[in-house]
């Protein structure tokens, strides 16, 4: 009996064995990895450490040379270890900061000064050791920390840590130290919590319970796991046999499938290395900018032609081509879209369109893929821009577009300023084109019923495109039913809005918002903060617009480009007045979008006239004659 238990036993990990290390391997292979690069980014920039700014650049991993970047470990291109010990660090790190590193195995902030919450380590599974000790982290220890099933080593002395200790019993844990912290209540129960002597605990005042000598007061009540009870162990035992035999066999059948796709995945795992190499290569080029300025997108889908999946056209009507067509076209980087990067290519029959890789998805299957995208494809109105085609495959989702000729609004609003080559963007140009946003968030927010979602979700400048005639078109709707909450929350405009930092709602007033800070952006020329491209100093338009408007220096205001515009001064001060109505803190006090739409269209487009230009700035916007036109604006401004 025992000896064939121990046989069973020893099969059942041999196949355990060799299922990790397929399962593994392929996992490794997988795609290449700029969420890796981002994440580490994305710290560098939070702690705006001049070693790091220098240091942190190129490309982060390439397979398995040393890394180029201080206190990063790499294995197979995978980020494995970030080590940033006695740097003098400051700053927080956001909760969900290493959402993305998902192979990583050591973590060592040790000997800084980082404040605020510990990360959540749910995403983590793979740490072995956390040394976050001698920093200012001063919330609650993560629970998220219960879940690292390999964590060896856990090190969160000398913080002011505050709270209780929560119960950890992962068997792998042979260090831990929460010494010199604020913690309170009774040390859990927990055999390997109970295994750590005094000297882990030590300098928190308000911890009692073994291993301290402070017995509990009888109102501090153990909130950690009750401990284990002793009969369950016997229980264990009298089941063990069933249990393995359950597992063996479906185990047996696991691996009859597994083999069968094995000799595939091997090909795919050998073709998929070299296009990551490819990847790599060409990132490496173009280390400091942000661009891919590949001339080719051909990587980014199988070599062979049956991996692939085709190309899907949403709009029967529109101009039909193949996935090779795409392939053999050249391509120009159209810069890293807050999704993932985006390419303009250039076919040879037809027009250019522009390709969107998609990152950061919901688990989502091909078929739920698909619905939500002819969901989005399927609302169509001459101001917005819906998806032309899209591809879908495992490691590889794209949207592809109409190329917009003209460019977006945040290039047309902000670039070239101040330069010879810049065109002024001139009153009426700008009124139309709230005129055509407001039409095509009137459309989105009729055709979607519901009151839970903001039906664009990620309005903002950069998402504003300009056709061949000037005329607008919204992009990037609808794409937050595909993303990923934590990344969403983190990159999408209605998520920056008032009522998500307080109450984590979005809603359509959450796109009322944004339409509103669109409005303030027009008007006076500044990027809001809230969607300023990495290295653009923003302002938060909505506040710094009512202070000017309470404090009276109205005039300065507007963007010099119109101010000098005297008869359509009229127009802007309307204009101004239905943005702040859109920008109210509070949703409930925001107007319904179609309220907005028909105000925005009561302000009438006038010609931009030619000897109103030659006039200087000073004598014709003054604050008196701006005072004078103000009096409802600057009481809608008080009441406030
Ligand atoms: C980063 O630090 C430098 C000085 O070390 C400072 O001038 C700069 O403003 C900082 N940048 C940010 C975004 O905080
Ligand atoms: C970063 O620092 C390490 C160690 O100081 C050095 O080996 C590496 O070359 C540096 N990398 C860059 C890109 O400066
Ligand atoms: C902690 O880091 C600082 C630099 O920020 C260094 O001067 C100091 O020696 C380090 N302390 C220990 C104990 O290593
Ligand atoms: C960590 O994130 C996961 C997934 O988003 C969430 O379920 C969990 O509650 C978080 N844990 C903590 C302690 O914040
Ligand atoms: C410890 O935490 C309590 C709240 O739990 C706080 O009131 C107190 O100021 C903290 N003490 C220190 C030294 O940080
Ligand atoms: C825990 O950390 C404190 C402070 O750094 C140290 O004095 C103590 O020896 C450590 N205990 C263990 C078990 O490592
Ligand atoms: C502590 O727990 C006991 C039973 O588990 C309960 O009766 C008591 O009310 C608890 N005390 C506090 C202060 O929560």
């Amino acid at each position: 009996m025992c000896s064939s238990k121990l046989v069973n036993y020893l099969l059942v990990i041999a196949l355990l064995l060799l299922l990790y290390k397929h399962v593994i391997a392929e996992d490794s292979q997988d795609g290449f990895h700029g969420d890796e690069r981002d994440a580490l980014l994305t710290l560098k920039k939070g702690f705006n450490n001049s070693f790091l700014n220098v240091n942190w650049t190129g490309i982060q991993c390439y397979m398995n040379s040393t890394p180029n970047w201080y206190g990063i470990q790499c294995t197979n291109g995978r980020v494995t270890g970030v080590s940033l010990e006695n740097m003098g660090l400051v700053g927080k790190i956001e909760p969900y900061a290493l959402v993305n590193l998902a192979e990583l195995s050591i973590l060592s902030f040790k000997n800084n000064s980082i404040s605020g919450n510990l990360m959540n380590f749910s995403y983590n599974s793979k740490l072995k050791k956390v040394d976050l000790s001698a920093n200012r982290f001063d919330r609650e220890i993560s629970s998220s920390l219960l879940g690292l099933n390999f964590l060896e080593s856990l090190q969160l002395q000398e913080n002011n840590l505050v709270g209780s200790i929560p119960g950890f019993d992962q068997s792998s844990l042979r260090e831990f130290n929460v010494s010199y912290n604020n913690l309170s209540g009774k040390i859990p129960d927990t055999g390997i919590l109970q295994s750590f002597g005094l000297s882990s605990f030590v300098g928190n005042q308000d911890l009692c319970g073994a291993p301290t000598p402070t017995a509990c007061s009888s109102s501090l009540n153990d909130s950690s796991d009750p401990p284990h009870s002793d009969n369950k162990s016997s229980f264990l035992s009298t089941t063990l046999i069933v249990v393995d035999v359950i597992v063996l066999f479906v185990l047996s059948i696991f691996l009859i499938i597994y083999y069968k796709k094995y000799k595939k995945l091997k090909k795919q795992m050998q073709r998929r290395n070299s296009v990551q190499v490819n990847e790599e290569k060409r990132e490496a080029i173009t280390n400091n900018s942000i661009a891919l300025t590949d001339n080719s997108i051909e990587n980014s889908v199988p070599a062979r032609e049956d991996d692939r999946g085709k190309l899907m056209f949403l709009d029967k009507n529109g101009t039909y081509f193949e996935l090779d067509d795409l392939l053999k076209a050249s391509a120009e980087g159209l810069g890293k879209g807050n999704f993932g990067n985006c390419y303009k290519a250039m076919l040879e029959i037809g027009p250019a369109v522009v390709v969107k890789r998609l990152r950061d998805l919901k688990p989502l299957s091909s078929d739920e893929f698909m619905k939500h995208v002819h969901a989005i494809a399927d609302k169509k109105h001459p101001n917005l821009l819906p998806p032309l085609a899209y591809y879908y495959s495992k490691d590889e989702k794209l949207l592809l577009y109409k190329y917009a000729s003209n460019g977006n609004l945040y290039n047309r609003l902000h670039e070239g300023r101040g330069t010879q080559n810049r065109v002024k963007f001139r009153w009426s140009s700008r009124l139309s084109v709230a005129h055509g946003v407001a039409r095509a968030l009137g459309y989105l927010h009729l055709a979607i019923r519901s009151q839970t979602i903001a039906p664009h979700g990620n309005l903002k400048s950069s998402n504003i495109l300009l056709d061949e005639n000037d005329e607008v078109l919204v992009t990037d709707y609808g794409l937050i039913s595909l993303i990923a909450l934590p990344i969403a929350a983190q990159r999408m405009v209605s998520y920056k809005s008032p009522e998500y930092q307080g109450q984590k709602i979005v809603s359509k007033k959450s796109d009322v918002w944004s339409y509103g800070s669109i409005l303030l952006e027009l008007l006076t020329g500044r990027i809001p903060t809230h969607s300023a491209p990495q290295g653009a100093n923003g302002v938060d338009l909505c506040s710094w617009v009512n202070r000017a408007v309470r404090e009276e220096w109205t005039a300065e205001i507007f963007d010099v480009e119109i101010a000098a515009q005297r008869s359509a001064n009229h127009g802007m001060l309307g204009l101004m007045q239905i943005a702040m109505k859109c920008c109210e803190k509070s949703p409930e006090k925001r107007p319904e979008m179609a309220e907005v739409l028909r105000e925005v269209e009561d302000i009438k487009i006038v010609g931009d006239s030619e000897d109103e230009e030659d006039l200087s700035l000073d004598q014709s916007l003054t604050d008196d004659s701006l005072s004078a036109s103000t009096p409802s604006l600057l009481i809608a401004a008080e009441r406030r």
